[in-house]
Parts: C-alpha cells; sequence; structure tokens
C-alpha cells in the first residue's frame, strides 16, 4: 500500500502519456494489406458463414484440402478450389479460363448461388456500414466502399503471393546441394522420358494453355471444362495447365479432385488409359505408357518436393 502511495504520480504521468500518443491508425494499411483482411471477411457470404479463406486455406497455399469445397449452406462446389499463387501476370483465371483478370474473377465467388450467394449491391451496403472501411476506401480510392473497389484490393492482396526461393530456385542459381541426388534424377524424368516439361514449361510449371489429359469421358468424367467457354469441340475435357510450386501442399489434385496423393498422380500419367480408359480427346503425349520405374516414380516425386518454397504458403 505504502509503495502505491508512493508511486501514484507514476499512474497519472502514464495516463497523462496515453492520452497524447498517437492512436496507430488503421487507414495506413497498404492495398495490399486491405485486400487481405477482406479475403477473410465472413461477411461476403450470404448468411455471414465463410470468406474466401475458407475455401482457399493460407496453410495449404491457398487451396482447399477437399476435392470440392463447402459452400455458404454446405452445398458442395463442383470444382477443386485451387492454390491462389503466381497470380500476376497469368491472362486467365478458372480451370476454363473464364475470367480474364483477377479484379473480374473475385466477382464470380461473391454472387455464386453455391459459393458466397451475395449480390454485389448488398456486399457494398454492409462495407458502407462499417465505420473502418468507410475511412480507409475513403482515403486510398477517395470513395465510398464498393464491390467493385473490394475486388480491387483483393486482387492487389492475390499479386503478393508469389512463391520463390523454393529449394529448385537455390538448384538453378547453382547451389547444387541444394537438392538430393535423387530429385536430380527426379528432374531429367520430368523434363525428358515423362514429357511433363512439355506442358508444365515456365519458371511456375504451368502453361497459359489448355490441355486434355484425359480426365473426360462425358460419362461418370462429365466435366468439359474449356468446351464450356468456347463451345468449340477441340476444347472438349480441356484444362489450363496447373502451376505446380508448393503441388505437395496442394492435394488433392485435377479439376476435381479425383487424385488424393502425387503418388496416385504419377500412377496416371505413367499409364493414362488404365485408370482412365474411355478419355475423349486425350492429347496425343499421353498416349501409350510411360514405363516408369518405381525408383523413377520416387525420383519424379523426390522433384516435385523440391518445388516447396518457404513463404508461399503462409501469408
Ligand atoms: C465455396 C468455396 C469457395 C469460396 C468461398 C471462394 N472460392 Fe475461389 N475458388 C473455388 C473453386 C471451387 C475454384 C475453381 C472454380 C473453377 O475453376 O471453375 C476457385 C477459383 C478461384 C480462383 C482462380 C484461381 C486460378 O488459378 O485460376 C481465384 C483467384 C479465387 N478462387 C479467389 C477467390 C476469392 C478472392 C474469394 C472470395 C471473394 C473466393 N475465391 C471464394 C472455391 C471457392
Ligand atoms: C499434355 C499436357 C500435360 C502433360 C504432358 C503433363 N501434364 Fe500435368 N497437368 C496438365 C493439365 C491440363 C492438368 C489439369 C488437368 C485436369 O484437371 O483435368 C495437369 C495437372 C497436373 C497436376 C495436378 C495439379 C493440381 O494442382 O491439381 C500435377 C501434379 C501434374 N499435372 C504433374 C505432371 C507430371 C508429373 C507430369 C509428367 C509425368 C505431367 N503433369 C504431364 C497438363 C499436362
Amino acid at each position: 500500500m505504502r509503495l502505491l502511495i508512493k508511486i501514484w504520480p507514476l499512474f497519472v504521468c502514464t495516463a497523462i502519456w496515453l492520452s497524447f500518443a498517437p492512436v496507430p491508425d488503421f487507414t495506413d494499411m497498404s492495398e495490399a494489406e486491405m485486400g487481405r483482411k477482406l479475403f477473410f471477411d465472413k461477411r461476403f457470404s450470404k448468411n455471414y458463414n465463410i470468406s474466401c479463406a475458407d475455401c482457399h486455406l493460407p496453410t495449404y497455399a491457398f487451396s482447399d484440402t477437399t476435392a470440392f469445397s463447402k459452400g455458404f449452406e454446405g452445398k458442395i462446389t463442383t470444382r477443386n478450389a485451387p492454390p491462389l499463387t503466381n497470380l500476376s501476370g497469368r491472362p486467365y483465371f478458372f480451370w476454363d479460363g473464364r475470367s480474364p483478370s483477377l479484379e473480374d474473377q473475385v466477382l464470380h465467388p461473391i454472387q455464386h448461388p453455391v459459393e458466397m450467394g451475395m449480390t454485389l449491391k448488398e456486399l457494398t451496403k454492409r462495407l458502407k456500414a462499417d465505420k473502418f472501411y468507410v475511412k480507409w476506401f475513403k482515403k486510398h480510392y477517395g470513395k465510398l466502399p464498393d464491390a467493385n473497389l473490394a475486388a480491387r484490393a483483393i486482387a492487389a492482396f492475390e499479386r503478393t503471393l508469389e512463391t520463390g526461393n523454393a529449394p529448385i530456385d537455390r538448384f538453378m542459381e547453382g547451389d547444387s546441394t541444394a537438392i538430393s541426388f535423387s530429385a536430380m534424377r527426379g528432374r531429367e524424368i520430368f523434363t525428358e522420358k515423362g514429357k511433363c516439361f512439355e506442358c508444365h514449361f515456365t519458371p511456375d510449371f504451368t502453361a497459359d494453355e489448355f490441355k486434355n489429359i484425359g480426365l473426360f469421358n462425358g460419362k461418370n468424367l462429365n466435366d468439359s471444362g474449356r468446351f464450356s467457354v468456347t463451345k468449340k469441340t477441340e476444347d472438349m475435357g480441356k484444362f489450363r495447365v496447373p502451376g505446380l510450386r508448393n503441388v505437395i501442399l496442394t492435394a488433392p489434385y485435377m479439376h476435381n479432385g479425383m487424385f488424393k496423393t502425387l503418388e496416385q498422380v504419377i500412377d496416371y500419367y505413367n499409364e493414362p488409359a488404365a485408370v482412365v480408359p474411355n478419355a475423349i480427346n486425350r492429347d496425343t503425349l499421353l498416349n501409350g505408357r510411360l514405363n516408369l520405374s518405381s525408383q523413377e516414380k520416387a525420383d519424379l516425386m523426390a522433384f516435385l518436393q523440391t518445388l516447396t518454397s518457404a513463404s508461399a504458403s503462409r501469408k
């Protein structure tokens, strides 16, 4: 008690100091930081149940861990939620490429009847009701918040999700110890015997192209992919070649999540017709079989493991 009496001036001084200290100004947040905040905001779904991050999980390179994701009312999507990395510079989005820009893409899930079930009008109303959002949007865009500006901020956030500094990058920069011998052999299989590099060839191991690897038979596998956009017969069963950065984090695989593991993916490529015998329009590169030995499969697997970067999974 005596001590308390002695130090009371200290409390007073602290109180006076606090009242003059600058309050941290949240409107200083950058556009990407605001986009990140919106990405996690459940007010984007009709019943306030889910945000973008509920289907694009940060710990899994912003992909989902199930073949199909659950929407705001628990109904499931018809395609697998892809990772959201290396999106800047892509010419189109979605497995079938139906969206031409990130700003446009964001508006799709918001209004999708299974995913978030909103109208842009309702979203704008909710954003305007948030004093903090109003302050930030006025300061940064000179306008009240609306759905299109929110899409702009989210797109800015998504453009920061770039991968890098994976073991394969260090190896390519000359550090020969960055990957194992098995992975080095796997890299050769990827480019030569496995023919993977024919389609997965940019630094992100994607190609901004649409290909049919044979997961469409018009029966149980009936997603026609790119055809649904172009209506051209030659596009039947074609999907955008996905990037393979962080691929060990993004299971399950393919547009329909039909392979739970990378081993299953490799087995598929080893002999596609053994898994889907009646595919329509399968790319001729995948005719026949690769005849990979179990060692070669393990090597290819080791190579795919070197594509994981430290930064991209959690942002
Ligand atoms: C209910 C789950 C769900 C929610 C919620 C959701 N997504 Fe998705 N997202 C998906 C699925 C499934 C796809 C693939 C759809 C397709 O290709 O037809 C996808 C695709 C994408 C793509 C395309 C990626 C690429 O490589 O082409 C982006 C970008 C994206 N979502 C961002 C978002 C943003 C931003 C939000 C929030 C506004 C969001 N998603 C909300 C499930 C979801
Ligand atoms: C003819 C072009 C082509 C070749 C050759 C090819 N791929 Fe693919 N790859 C694709 C396409 C297109 C998809 C998406 C297919 C789909 O969802 O229906 C894909 C999907 C994948 C996926 C799943 C990625 C994800 O996020 O779901 C992996 C892993 C993969 N390929 C690895 C390989 C490996 C390893 C090889 C070589 C053994 C290979 N690819 C050869 C075009 C190709």
